[in-house]
């Protein structure tokens, strides 16, 4: 498990779904039974909600967060929404670069880059999306992936900066399949992004990012991936919609310590 350093986050993404009264109802469970948590918890509810999320958590330990933005802020960009709206209605985290963004709307590593210059800008907590597809991975071609990513997102970032940032490696293959990376497969690829991170960043700086886990995470995998030491907390998408599931994820059980 992450040490010290780094204290456990474990994010809700709620990806399409919800309708006011859903976000009210699982918001109200989540607030009420969240007890002695040790996790920073977030919720990412679509934008529709975020403002009476804000609402609904006000006082309550759980950031709210925000799916994507847009870079500029303010102007004629129809649709979009910047990270000054989204910090004005309580807003303290962002995701940015998931893999569905990527894939169905055309984002980039260039886009990336731009998103979390701007996230950085107004203070929100920036939550990187990498992760290989299936046919990258079987091609061996893991590594090359993340590495890429995450130096396009980083580029031109001061590592003073980049450090204020989470990352989670969400393996494509692995969101809403029902197939985790097993802890090892997980811990490896996790290892692999804080050795990038620190040819970036430098060696103390990339010690101090969060790396999150992302893909099928339920309450039955989430305490051996919590376990592995480079896995400080987890991106959750189906289950962050269930609040007994959430909970107990958000619970989870760290391994005893040795010694
Ligand atoms: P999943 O989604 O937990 O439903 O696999 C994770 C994500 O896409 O962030």
């Amino acid at each position: 498990m992450t040490t010290a350093l780094r204290r456990p986050l474990i994010a809700g993404n709620w990806k399409m779904n919800l309708d006011l009264r859903a976000a009210r109802n699982l918001l109200r469970a989540l607030r009420e039974n969240l007890s002695d948590v040790a996790a920073e918890v977030a919720v990412c509810p679509p934008f529709t909600l975020l403002a009476a999320a804000a609402e609904e958590l006000k006082g309550a330990p759980i950031r709210v967060g925000a799916q994507d933005l847009f870079w500029e802020k303010t102007g004629a960009y129809t649709g979009e929404v910047s990270a000054e709206q989204l910090v004005d209605i309580g807003c303290s985290v962002v995701l940015i670069g998931h893999s569905e963004r990527r894939r169905c709307f055309g984002e980039t590593d260039d886009t990336v880059a731009r998103k979390l210059k701007s996230a950085l800008r107004a203070g929100l907590m920036p939550v990187v999306c990498v992760g290989e597809t299936l046919e990258e991975r079987e091609g061996q071609k893991t590594y090359r992936v993340l590495q890429t990513q995450l130096k396009g997102a980083l580029s031109g970032l001061a590592p003073a900066e980049a450090g204020k940032i989470v990352v989670a490696y969400e393996p494509v293959w692995a969101i809403g399949t029902g197939k985790t990376a097993t802890p090892t497969q997980a811990q490896d690829a996790h290892l692999f992004i804080r050795k990038t991170l620190a040819t970036v960043l430098g060696s103390e700086a990339s010690m101090a990012v969060r790396i999150l886990y992302g893909g099928s995470v339920k309450p039955d995998n989430a305490d051996a991936l919590m376990a592995q030491p480079d896995i400080d907390g987890a991106l959750v998408g189906g289950e962050s919609l269930k609040p007994v599931s959430f909970l107990r994820i958000i619970h989870f059980q760290a391994p005893a310590e040795a010694g």
